[in-house]
């Protein structure tokens, strides 16, 4: 079975002494949460705090970006060999790089492999826009991000990573996508991991959805069979509704 995920991309929000007071609130509320990995994806300078508390937590953490080269002449950006042993995974490709930062789906691949290279474990994101779900283009959007993705990883890397499906339009507005719909759409993520890889290999991947979850409707996400977790904006800002989100799951998984 498939361990429920419930993450949190804190994006550009919370100062290291924030984030430390966010993480030990969570801890405070959420507990250890034996049956859903608790995955929080800081700032990059928040990391190294955050690691610290590790070890009497049980979070995972995460990067929310990185670059694909070990080391060079990159001003501000930071590779996936100064993340290693720091990070447990690392966010590719969010939907607000790709659209504020004109990354592309070329990127977005070169930055999996060498996370994977490096032992960090690729939360890829995809997602349609707008304009490409009223145009019905979310399946074509879908199908070419995920292959572009994954192209060239082996059927043992995809397993150790995460796709996160969020539509553009979910995201920040208050407004999710019903859960029979993100059910629908992760299942279609699956389709696709399962022709490129198997039946083994597309079973075993965590298919996150995210935009705009919350308490009130990450219960019904998470009983889509689908779906294994949220990838959690807003809602991971504030410990109560995380750590509510975290205690939902749990219950519905058995935990
Ligand atoms: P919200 O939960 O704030 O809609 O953000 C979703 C998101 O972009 C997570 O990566």
């Amino acid at each position: 079975m498939r361990k429920p995920m419930m993450a949190g991309n804190w994006k550009m929000n919370k100062t290291v002494p924030e984030a430390v007071a966010l993480a030990r609130q969570i801890h405070a509320l959420a507990g250890s949460s034996e049956g859903v990995e608790q995955l929080l994806c800081p700032p990059f300078i928040c990391l190294h705090a955050l690691k610290a508390l590790t070890e009497e937590t049980s979070f995972s953490l995460g990067a929310q970006n990185c670059h694909w080269e070990e080391s060079g002449a990159y001003t501000g950006e930071i590779s996936p060999a100064m993340l290693r042993g720091l990070a447990d995974y690392v966010i590719i490709g969010h939907s607000e790089r790709r659209q504020l930062f004109g990354e592309s789906d070329e990127n977005v691949n070169r930055k999996a492999r060498a996370a994977l290279a490096h032992e960090i474990r690729p939360v890829v994101c995809v997602g349609e826009s707008l304009e490409q779900n009223e145009r019905g283009q979310t399946g074509e959007t879908i199908n070419r991000q995920v292959r572009a993705a994954l192209d060239g990883l082996s059927g043992a890397q995809v397993q150790s990573t995460i796709i996160a499906y969020e539509p553009i339009w979910a995201i920040g507005t208050g407004r999710a996508a019903t859960a029979g719909t993100a059910g629908e759409i992760c299942g279609q993520v699956r389709a696709i991991l399962r022709e490129m890889h198997g039946e083994a290999a597309a079973d075993a991947v965590r298919i996150l959805y995210g935009g705009s979850t919350k308490p009130d409707n990450i219960g019904a996400i998470m009983r889509e069979p689908q779906i294994d977790g949220a990838l959690i904006g807003g809602a991971a800002l504030e410990a109560e509704s995380y750590a509510e989100m975290v205690r939902i799951t749990g219950e519905l998984y058995g935990a």
